[in-house]
């Protein structure tokens, strides 16, 4: 199941990061999407990850150098990326945490923007809260009378 309830990916990402942003937003996005796309394509296209995140082809190739120095990517020629074996353990983090919390927006009945949503919150919460998070998606899909009622109780006020 995506973003199920054994998040395995969380050591990595914390044996990394070290408890200090060693990632920026930005640079956890290019991962993320990177990661996304190699797990349908294989690889990753400079080209098609700026498409993908909206930005110029020369604001990527700037991101992805700085990415390859710190050993993340491993980008040589022909605008072909891949990840280096850290890269993959961080994308993974970040797609698995990214699904977590698309997944509790949906499970509480938000339908608009969640997308959006989840790509402003996930830079922003704590290991600890996706965790607890997580669990609460299980819970709570484990107990749709639960969801039912919760339906039920919120119509009073949206
Ligand atoms: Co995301």
């Amino acid at each position: 199941m995506e973003g199920g309830f054994e998040f395995h990916t969380v050591r990595g990402y914390q044996l990394l990061n070290q408890g200090n942003r060693l990632l920026t937003p930005a640079m956890e996005d290019y991962l993320e999407m990177i990661y996304r796309n190699i797990q349908k394509d294989g690889y990753m296209r400079i080209n098609t990850l700026s498409e993908f995140l909206n930005v110029k082809p020369s604001s990527s190739t700037k991101m992805v150098q700085n990415l390859t120095q710190l050993g993340f990517v491993d980008y040589k020629k022909y605008g072909i990326i891949f990840l280096t074996e850290k890269g993959a353990l961080i994308g993974k983090f970040l797609l698995e945490r990214h699904n977590i919390i698309e997944r509790f927006l949906t499970l509480i009945g938000v339908s608009e923007d969640t997308l959006v949503e989840t790509e402003l919150i996930e830079h922003n919460i704590s290991i600890n809260t996706t965790k607890n998070i997580n669990a609460l998606n299980e819970f709570l899909s484990q107990n749709p009378d639960i969801i039912k009622k919760f339906e039920h109780f919120k119509s009073a006020f949206i």
